[in-house]
């Protein structure tokens, strides 16, 4: 478990676990949020409902933006300074906090649910599971959201083919459950239907914040931006004004025994 992102070597892995910084405000503008309903199913795993949440793997907030709007308290763990800037200047609301999955600034049993947006996959799960275990209170939750791209829109399996990177793609999510801990009870699994309204340029600019394409040469991801666009462009469904990008949203919850 010590790499938990299948099929990368700990070397890239690290890299691309640290790539994001470097586009945080494109980061901000581009990638999706999640669906209230995701977020809620996920904080119910919980016995009680949680009041006090953290946000672990913050990145610019897209987490805290749903918890916020479900009325609980948001605290938000990121090792990146750059993305947490941006968080803090957009949700004041939220408190900041520097640190990571494998050490999260926090005490022990001071939250009542433990949420990680798209990015699991980046955590050493076998030091981060004790971590979120420490900080979770007997009976709290945790839950790992993802989205992905809904691929029975022919025209965007089509153009994930076409910008598959050297660097591969997958995510835990792929995954019917999470590795197991004897800190939780096994994890539930449910998904959901969700979109972002994007345009031939937009979407462009989401694709230049995946990870894959931050660490990749300049040469080979200028080569796959220009082929997405250049179908975009080309693709009825996709060529003129907005159009919805189709989204799963997988999320994974467990109970702290
Ligand atoms: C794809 S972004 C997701 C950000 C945000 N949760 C969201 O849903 O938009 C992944 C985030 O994980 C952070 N990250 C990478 N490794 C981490 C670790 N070991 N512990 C905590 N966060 C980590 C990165 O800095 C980045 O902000």
């Amino acid at each position: 478990m010590n790499s938990s992102t299948p099929g990368i070597e700990p070397e890239l892995h690290a890299r691309r676990a640290a790539s994001f910084g470097a586009k945080a405000a494109a980061y901000a503008t581009h990638r999706p949020d999640y669906p209230e309903k995701a977020l809620a199913w996920g904080l119910a795993g919980a016995r009680e409902t949680p009041e006090r949440v953290l946000d672990l793997a913050a990145g610019t907030g897209k987490v805290s933006e749903g918890l916020l709007a479900l009325g609980v308290t948001v605290t938000a763990v990121e090792p990146d300074a750059q993305m947490l800037e941006e968080l803090t200047k957009a949700f004041p609301a939220v408190t900041p906090l520097i640190g990571t999955a494998e050490r999260i600034p926090l005490p022990d049993a001071s939250v009542d649910a433990v949420v990680a947006g798209q990015a699991f996959h980046w955590f050493h799960l076998d030091r981060a599971y004790p971590e979120i275990a420490r900080v979770l209170k007997p009976g709290g939750t945790v839950a790992a959201l993802w989205n992905h791209d809904d691929e029975s829109a022919g025209w965007l399996a089509e153009l994930n083919t076409l910008i598959k990177a050297s660097a591969s793609r997958r995510w835990l999510s792929d995954y019917e459950s999470l590795p197991e801990h004897e800190a939780f009870e096994p994890f539930e699994k449910k998904t959901f239907g969700h979109k972002q309204p994007r345009t031939a340029e937009t979407l462009v600019a989401t694709l230049a914040t995946h990870s894959h394409m931050l660490v990749a040469d300049e040469e080979e991801r200028e080569a796959k931006l220009r082929a997405a666009r250049e179908f975009l462009d080309g693709n009825p469904e996709t060529a003129s004004g907005e159009f919805d990008l189709p989204l799963t949203t997988t999320v994974f919850r467990a109970r702290r025994r």
